[in-house]
């Protein structure tokens, strides 16, 4: 994969006060965002409603990633994880998420995720270690090109 734009290396830091929220379909379309979401994200709220979660998806995420939160939550279990989530003007911004299920009268019904920041040394470690199990698998190596 190639990109070109340079705004793609543009952080968006989550703050330290802040939760980002949002809530799923048990397919995994989003069924809420909170305003911290959407400012993030760069998404209003109507641009993420009814839209795949993966609307955020980082190509520096590796694919297994989310297939263990897949199956995690398959499981009923809780998930936990750094993710590399992109926003709609392809900046970045990095989260600790926690994602599990909402249930109601027993019974699992839709998603939940609360992200909140994470340090420097949690970003670089999980860039590399993300870097590695991409190529690992042979899938989207970045390829930049400066003009
Ligand atoms: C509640 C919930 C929150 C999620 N949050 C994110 C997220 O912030 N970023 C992301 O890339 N995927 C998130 N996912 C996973 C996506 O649904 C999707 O599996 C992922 O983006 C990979 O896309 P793909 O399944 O189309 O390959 C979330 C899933 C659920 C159930």
């Amino acid at each position: 994969m190639v990109y070109k734009e340079s705004e793609f290396f543009i952080e968006t830091e989550v703050p330290e006060n802040e939760l980002i929220i949002s809530r799923t379909n048990l397919q995994g379309l989003i069924t809420y965002a909170n305003e911290t979401f959407c400012e993030i994200s760069g998404y209003s709220e109507d641009e993420l409603i009814g839209k795949s979660h993966n609307i955020v998806r980082h190509p520096d995420m590796p694919k297994v990633a989310f297939s263990d939160l897949w199956e995690t939550l398959k499981n009923e279990k809780q998930w936990k994880g750094f993710v590399k989530n992109l926003r709609k003007d392809k900046g970045f911004y990095w989260v600790y998420a926690i994602i599990s299920g909402v249930y109601k009268d027993g019974e699992l019904v839709e998603y939940k995720s609360l992200r909140t920041p994470i340090s420097y040394e949690d970003k670089l470690e999980s860039q590399k270690l993300y870097d590695q199990m991409r190529e690992k698998s042979n899938e989207n190596i970045r390829k930049v090109i400066y003009e």
